[in-house]
């Protein structure tokens, strides 16, 4: 039986291509005939995306907006039969907006699928791949040609505000869950992009920092997930990111774009450059940027009065129009496509909540999960227990149809909810419930901060059990942070004092649940609490996957994709990255911050090396809070002697036998180290208990350490 994707991807195939009309057409197969017949102004005119139009329709009107709210374009050139194509955001699902004044009788939601930082956390490629599936399919249905993700880089620092959306401090977790990914997505029949090419590991003064770094760490932490993507699943396109590389704009870094990334790794697409203003497009092109975006007409000028001047040789503008037209030509729109704008959403949500449940992460469990069935009423506390964040604000934003909110997740499992505690924040949301701000609602907007809780409220609370939510609105645009963020805020440790201290006294327990864009400090309040679950920002069905995994419909086995250390000062990166000590608003992406004393940021320098998240807590032996890999489960697994074998490709086949020896159903990650770093890994089936598994995991010739050791 085959299933929609591949009925839809057989169907994309075989649909005709554009009308012919006679004259030269642009086709697959006369590409360098139509570089030939292009005049100097119409090969400008394609590497020069086609402006903001199509992202800001919400305020300048759809007129001419084929995808309104789509990120942005390419431009048309009818004469020869070449489309404009539509790019759209993001990696945790499409972001277009969700009605048009043009269409009143239908709307465009899309499904909000798990973060990429959750999916990360499943260890699951295989589930990956079918998100990427579905995501994908959406973006085909929706009349997108190139989806913008996956967002991959290295998690550097915790506070990075774009960490939600990306996996992982480890680059090969980085680039196996990016590469599923991308498979998903382009087996839909439209593009990808790799992003943010390369090192944009914080968002303060992202268009303007100089990321400092040596060659060997650039290679083996911030370029090899990306490596990993391209030998593994080849993006139809890469973005490049908006900082500077040792000096040089990653756009205009011949060394990055075309020595690296072509010659060295063979990538056979193309690089657009992140949503940047005019910087030097001759140099852009010349080192191999193929697409300026959003891109500005006055960027057309330059480039025809440059190769005019002599200053661009034409034939580095050929290479980029050529890349342009290869892409073209692989799109739905050049394909004719007849999208049908919509897709299947409920059979994705139910995706999305599986996803999101292999994700969710069990860091403490004291005889506490799964919910015995004595529990009948629940507490829920916490903002983020009523308006859960389910992804991030900015770019990565998606306008989903619904999210489904803690509350409604526990009713529907049958487990009441304590009423007087849902007035008190429910009466709170609704006060701060403010107009949205039409930018809000492009990009999404943050919750409300905590309230100090009413010591009568919780006098007055007969629930059973608590389930005390932490949450953190993560974004782009800013970075996080140290007071109020990665640190609880006096008005979350005083309630959560609370709360556990009434509860304890009562002989109640109290779950702690995280639902955060990135990493927070847990050791100075973690024994406060019986078990803590994190969930991330898990999509619009993530609360009833946080259900699934509190009442033991699923077994967690998320691991965590990235360490939770004691304190921040005890990252590597922390002598080095442009926090805003004053805890003053997190938007200073454009405003340059004073740290500890330095002069104003205008570069960072990558002083730590490799130093980065497990491979610096390992070597120095300095304990953590949690550690990378770590996650508990309902059951226990044992594992066999590790068997490896060399394959006629250069490539090691490893093997273990998994067999689950608890009492409960559930799935096992076995995660291959070599050289004390990650090399490969892989999550067993659901296996019930006493059933075994072989799992095999190859390891890459580029990959191959000198030495094997097996850890989970
Ligand atoms: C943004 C982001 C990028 C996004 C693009 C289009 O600035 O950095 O991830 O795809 O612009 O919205």
């Amino acid at each position: 039986m085959l299933n929609l994707c591949t009925l839809t991807s057989l169907f994309l195939l075989s649909a005709t291509p554009l009308p012919r009309e006679d004259g030269l057409r642009l086709q697959e197969d006369n590409i360098p005939a139509i570089v030939q017949a292009l005049t100097l102004e119409e090969k400008a005119t394609l590497v020069v995306g086609g402006g903001f139009k199509s992202m800001l329709s919400g305020f300048l009107g759809e007129k001419g907006v084929r995808v309104p709210g789509a990120a942005g374009t390419t431009r048309a050139i009818p004469r020869l039969g070449i489309p404009s194509i539509v790019l759209s955001d993001g990696p945790a699902g499409v972001r277009i907006e969700p009605t048009r004044k043009r269409d009143k009788d239908k709307t465009f939601y899309a499904t909000a699928f798990p973060t990429g930082t959750i999916l990360a956390c499943s260890w699951n490629q295989e589930m990956v791949e079918q998100v990427g599936r579905a995501m994908g399919n959406e973006a085909l249905e929706y009349g997108i040609d190139v989806l913008l993700g996956p967002g991959m880089n290295l998690m550097r620092n915790p506070l990075c505000g774009r960490n939600f959306e990306y996996y992982s401090e480890d680059p090969v977790l980085s680039g196996r869950m990016a590469a599923a990914m991308i498979r998903g997505i382009q087996s839909q029949g439209v593009g990808t992009s790799a992003k943010h090419f390369a090192l944009n590991n914080q968002e303060t003064n992202r268009a303007g920092n100089d990321a400092r770094v040596d060659e060997t760490t650039a290679r083996e932490l911030y370029l090899k997930g990306f490596e990993i993507a391209v030998k593994e699943a080849q993006p139809w396109t890469v973005m490049s990111s908006y900082n500077k590389l040792n000096g040089e704009y990653t756009q205009s870094n011949r060394w990055l774009l075309t020595e690296v990334l072509r010659d060295e790794w063979g990538f056979e697409g193309l690089v657009m450059t992140d949503w940047t203003g005019r910087r030097n497009t001759g140099r852009q092109i010349a080192a191999g940027n193929d697409l300026m975006e959003p891109g500005l007409k006055s960027q057309i000028r330059e480039l025809v009065s440059q190769v005019k001047k002599g200053k661009l040789a034409e034939k580095d503008l050929d290479i980029c129009v050529t890349r342009i037209l290869e892409l073209i030509v692989k799109t739905p729109t050049f394909k004719g496509y007849a999208y049908s704008e919509s897709p299947d959403l409920q059979a994705h949500a139910k995706l999305a909540r599986e996803a999101a449940a292999d994700g969710i992460v069990l860091l403490k469990n004291e005889g506490t999960l799964p919910l015995p069935k004595t529990i009948q009423e629940v507490a829920v506390f916490g903002v983020a227990g009523y308006q859960t964040c389910i992804g991030g604000t900015g770019s990565g934003t998606v306008h989903a149809p619904y999210a489904i909110q803690i509350p409604q997740a526990l009713q529907a499992a049958g487990i009441r909810v304590s009423a007087s505690i849902q007035a008190i924040y429910e009466n709170y949301l609704q006060k701060k419930a403010r107009k949205k701000r039409k930018a809000s609602s492009m990009l999404g907007e943050a919750i409300p901060p905590e309230f100090a809780l009413d010591a009568q409220a919780l006098e007055e609370d007969r629930a059973d059990m608590a389930l005390f939510v932490i949450g953190r609105q993560a974004g782009e645009g800013g970075d996080r942070r140290l007071e109020d963020d990665f640190l609880l805020s006096d008005i979350e440790r005083k309630n959560l004092k609370a709360v556990t201290t009434a509860y304890h006294r009562a002989g109640k327990k109290v779950i702690v649940v995280l639902n955060i864009g990135g990493v927070i400090e847990t050791a100075s309040w973690k024994d406060l609490a019986d078990a803590i679950v994190v969930d991330w920002q898990p999509g619009q069905e993530g609360a009833a996957a946080l259900v699934d995994i509190l009442t033991g419909t699923v077994n967690p086995s998320g691991r965590l994709a990235m360490t939770f250390p004691i304190d921040y000062f005890d990252i590597p990166s922390s002598a080095n990255f442009p926090y805003d000590s004053q805890g003053k608003g997190s938007m200073n992406t454009f405003r340059k911050v004073r740290d500890r004393g330095r002069r104003n940021v205008d570069f960072t320098e990558y002083a730590e090396g490799m130093d980065v998240g497990y491979r610096y807590f390992n070597r120095a032996g300095v304990p953590v809070s949690y550690p990378f890999g770590f996650g508990l489960s309902y059951t226990e697994f044992t594992r066999s002697e590790i068997q490896q074998a060399e394959e006629s490709d250069g490539s090691v086949t490893v093997c273990v036998n998994v067999k689950n020896t608890g009492h409960a159903p559930g799935r096992e990650v076995v995660m291959v180290y070599g050289d004390g770093v990650l090399k490969g890994f892989a999550k067993t089936r659901r296996l019930e208990p006493g059933e075994t598994e072989t799992v095999r995991i190859r390891i890459a010739p580029y990959l191959r350490p000198r030495s094997f050791l097996m850890v989970s």
